[in-house]
C-alpha cells in the first residue's frame, strides 16, 4: 500500500475510493445494503479516503457513505463537493452556485447526509464563472473556521485559480481527470502549482471511466450510461480510436505480468508524490484489483509507450456544456 497525505492530512491510502458510480453515472443506483457492504469490505480492505459529491445521485451518494460509516466515523477521510444546483422536480443542471448561501446551506446538507459533525475535505465542484473565486474560497474558509470542515479543496481549475485561491486560504486538493488517456494537469501547469503550493492533486477518473481497465472493441452501454450520452470519445470513430489505444496498455500490461487497469492506476500514482487517486467501483472484485495496482511498478520502457497514448486520444472527454464548466 501507497500512504500520501491529502494536504496536511494523516497519511492515507493513495487508492481511494471515487463514489459517484454507487450512485449515478454508469448504471442505475446500488441499493443501499450492497453499496453499504461494498464500502464495509473497502474499509476492510485499507480504503480509508472514500470521495463523494453533493451532484452524485443528488444526495444518494452522501447518504449511503453516511449510512455506511456513521458508527466508524473516525477511521475514515471524507470528501464530499458543492456548487453545481440543480432543480428538484426535474433533476436538471441548474448552473453552479459559489455564493455563501449556497455555501451554508450546501455544507448543512452534506453533514446530515453524511451523519457526521465535520468534513475532512471539502471541494468546491466547479468554479462559478459569475463571482471571483475569492468570494467562494473565503465563504469555504469562514466554514472550516466553525469546525465543519477540516480542509479545502477545489476541482477541474486552472493554475491560476489556484493560486488566487491559495492566496485566501491553503488548498489542500485539486481534483481533476487524470490518466494515460487525460493529461492537461501537466500541460497546464496544475501539477506544478499544486507541487510548489502543497496541494494534492487527486487524481478522478484514473481508469479513463473504465476503458483503461481494458474493455474489448465490441463495448456497448447498458442503458442510459454518462459515457455514451455525455461523453464524446465513448462515441463513434472517437471510441473505435480509443479502444484500439486501450490495447497498447493491455500489451504493457501482459508484459508486466498486471492488468491493465493496475498499470493505469500505477502510471498516475508515479508521476509525482503528491498525487493520490479515486478510481471508482462498485465490485469488491475490482476493488481488490485496483489496491494491487500499488505493487506494480512501471519500467521506464513501458512509461515512455504508455506517455505516447494521450496525444493519440480522440474525442472531448465532456459534451460541450460540461467543457464549458471545466478550466475554471
Ligand atoms: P470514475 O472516477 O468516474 O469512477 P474511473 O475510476 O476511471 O471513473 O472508472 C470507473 C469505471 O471503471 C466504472 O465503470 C467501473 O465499473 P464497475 O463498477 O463495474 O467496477 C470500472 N472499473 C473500476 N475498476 C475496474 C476494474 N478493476 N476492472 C474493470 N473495470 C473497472
Amino acid at each position: 500500500m501507497i500512504r500520501r497525505p491529502i494536504g496536511n492530512s494523516r497519511p492515507l491510502n493513495a487508492i481511494g475510493l471515487g463514489c459517484m458510480g454507487i450512485s449515478f453515472a454508469y448504471g442505475p443506483a446500488m441499493e443501499d445494503a450492497d453499496a453499504v457492504s461494498l464500502l464495509h469490505q473497502a474499509l476492510d480492505l485499507g480504503v480509508d479516503h472514500y470521495d463523494t459529491a453533493e451532484m452524485y445521485g443528488f444526495g444518494d451518494s452522501e447518504q449511503k457513505i453516511g449510512k455506511a460509516f456513521h458508527d466508524r466515523r473516525e477511521q475514515v477521510f471524507i470528501a464530499t463537493k458543492f456548487g453545481p444546483v440543480y432543480n428538484r422536480e426535474t433533476g436538471q443542471r441548474a448552473g453552479v452556485d459559489g455564493s455563501e448561501k449556497n455555501a451554508r446551506r450546501a455544507i448543512e446538507q452534506s453533514l446530515n447526509f453524511l451523519q457526521t459533525d465535520h468534513i475532512d475535505l471539502w471541494y468546491l465542484h466547479r468554479r462559478d464563472f459569475t463571482r471571483p473565486i475569492e468570494e467562494t474560497v473565503g465563504a469555504m474558509a469562514d466554514i472550516v473556521k466553525e469546525g465543519k470542515v477540516r480542509q479545502i479543496g477545489l476541482s477541474e481549475v486552472t493554475a491560476e485559480t489556484l493560486r488566487a485561491a491559495a492566496k485566501v486560504h491553503p488548498i489542500a486538493a485539486v481534483q481533476s481527470e487524470f490518466s494515460i488517456f487525460t493529461r492537461f494537469v501537466e500541460e497546464g501547469g496544475i501539477l506544478e502549482a499544486c507541487r510548489e503550493l502543497g496541494t494534492t492533486l487527486v487524481a478522478y477518473s484514473p481508469l479513463g471511466r473504465g476503458m483503461l481497465a481494458g474493455w474489448s472493441k465490441d463495448w456497448k452501454a447498458d442503458g442510459w450510461d454518462f459515457r455514451a450520452t455525455m461523453a464524446p470519445r465513448f462515441q463513434g470513430e472517437a471510441l473505435a480510436n480509443n479502444l484500439a489505444l486501450v490495447e497498447e496498455i493491455a500489451r504493457v500490461a501482459s508484459d508486466l505480468n498486471a492488468t491493465a487497469g493496475q498499470v493505469a492506476l500505477a502510471w498516475v500514482l508515479q508521476r509525482a508524490d503528491n498525487i493520490v487517486t479515486i478510481p471508482g467501483t462498485t465490485k469488491v472484485a475490482n476493488l481488490k484489483q485496483n489496491l494491487d495496482a500499488a505493487d506494480v511498478t512501471l519500467t521506464p520502457g513501458a512509461i515512455a509507450k504508455l506517455d505516447g497514448l494521450a496525444a493519440k486520444v480522440e474525442g472531448e472527454r465532456y459534451d460541450e456544456t460540461g467543457m464549458k464548466g471545466v478550466n475554471g
